[in-house]
């Protein structure tokens, strides 16, 4: 009996101390404020992008929330327009499994808006098969929709610096690996249906998110914008509804026990959005808001570069 006591004491204390030192997170201290200023959230109808939203609208911004379902984002909309207090909260279109929507969003948002302060590129999903255009749906959703999106939007972010560009990716990405081959001759980055395999594309999803963001820092050398990538933390949300039950009902007591609610997880895309004196650490990768060293192929210029330029050619930009 005592022993049992003893052991859960043990644990519970354990747990406390873990809660405390990791898996607590810290929160964005920036009071910057967002009168007048426009941003744009990808994926903000739920999970960590709706607590962004919601928290840039509380500053007082124009919040733009770049969704692909009607209405689930009206829904978020109405959310945080009541939570905020803010009317300034709108949903436009945009399906990034698509390189058309992605061109029409971006006309139709220059063509109706005429500022862009912050770009978060937030959406993110773990789920096999093809986009409209052949890309496979986790390279086209979490890398080349957003590669596209930025491009087309760039000219509209200098115009308005100080301006900054944050890609959430995720600590997930340190298990990535980039094959050129495998995306010239398949239009993706790895093969396979399995969970496995599409954790494998995942994780080769969110390198491609630091390498953008580490290769479009130095060509926004000399402007007034800035870029960073993201880790959220682990973050309860939707991300693995697509994902084979079995691995779900495995999921579901870790996430209780050692994941972080979305406005957490919403904290270190706030700080690379908001935190003044930041801008020298454009092109880094940020979490628990604080800039982090990432392993050399991170960072890794050739390759950063060589990224770019094939994603150039594969959505028709060169
Ligand atoms: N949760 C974590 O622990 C964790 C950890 C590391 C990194 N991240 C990253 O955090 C980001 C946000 O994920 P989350 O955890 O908040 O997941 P989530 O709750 O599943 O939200 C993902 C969002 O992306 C949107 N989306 C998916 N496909 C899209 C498309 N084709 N076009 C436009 N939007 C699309 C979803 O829209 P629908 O609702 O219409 O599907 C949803 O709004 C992702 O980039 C993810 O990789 C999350
Ligand atoms: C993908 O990343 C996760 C960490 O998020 C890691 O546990 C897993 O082993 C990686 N998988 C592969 C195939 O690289
Ligand atoms: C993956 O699944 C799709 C259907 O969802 C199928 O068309 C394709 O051939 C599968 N690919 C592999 C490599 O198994
Ligand atoms: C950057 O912003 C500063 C201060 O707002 C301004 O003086 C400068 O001209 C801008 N530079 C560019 C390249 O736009
Ligand atoms: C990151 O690397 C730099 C130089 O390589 C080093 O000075 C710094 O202490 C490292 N930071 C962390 C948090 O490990």
């Amino acid at each position: 009996m005592f022993t049992v006591l003893l052991i859960c004491g043990g644990l519970v204390a354990f747990y406390l101390l873990l809660y405390v030192t990791v898996l607590r997170l810290p929160k964005c201290q920036s009071t910057t404020k967002l009168h007048g200023k426009t941003v744009i959230v990808t994926g903000a109808n739920t999970g960590i992008g709706k607590a962004t939203a919601l928290d840039l609208a509380k500053r007082g911004a124009r919040v733009i929330l770049a969704c692909r379902d009607e209405s689930r984002a009206q829904a978020a909309v109405t959310d945080i327009q009541r939570e905020s207090g803010n009317k300034e909260v709108l949903y436009m279109h945009l399906d990034l499994a698509s390189l058309k929507s992605v061109r029409s969003f971006a006309e139709n948002f220059l063509k109706k808006e005429s500022r862009l302060d912050i770009l978060i590129s937030n959406a993110g999903l773990v789920m096999g098969g093809k986009t409209e255009d052949g890309f496979g749906r986790i390279f086209g959703v979490n890398h080349l929709g957003h590669f596209l999106l930025t491009v087309l939007l760039l000219e509209r972010l200098k115009e308005c610096g100080p301006s900054r560009v944050v890609t959430v990716s995720s600590n997930a990405h340190s298990w990535g690996t980039i094959d050129f081959n495998c995306i010239n001759t398949h239009k993706d980055l790895g093969l396979g249906n399995s969970t496995v395999a599409l954790i494998k594309l995942y994780n080769n999803s969110k390198l491609c998110n630091v390498l953008f963001t580490h290769e479009l820092a130095k060509r926004l050398k000399g402007t007034n914008v800035t870029c960073y990538s993201v880790h959220p933390g682990g973050i309860k949300t939707e991300i693995s509804r697509h994902v084979n039950l079995w691995w779900r009902l495995f999921a579901v007591p870790l996430l209780m026990l050692f994941f972080s609610d979305v406005e957490s997880g919403a904290q270190t895309s706030l700080y690379c959005a908001l935190q003044e004196g930041i801008e020298p650490l454009s092109g880094r990768y940020f979490s628990r808001c604080a800039v982090q060293n990432v392993s050399a192929k991170a960072k890794d210029d050739t390759v950063a570069k060589k990224l770019w330029e094939v994603s150039e050619r594969l959505v028709g930009l060169a």
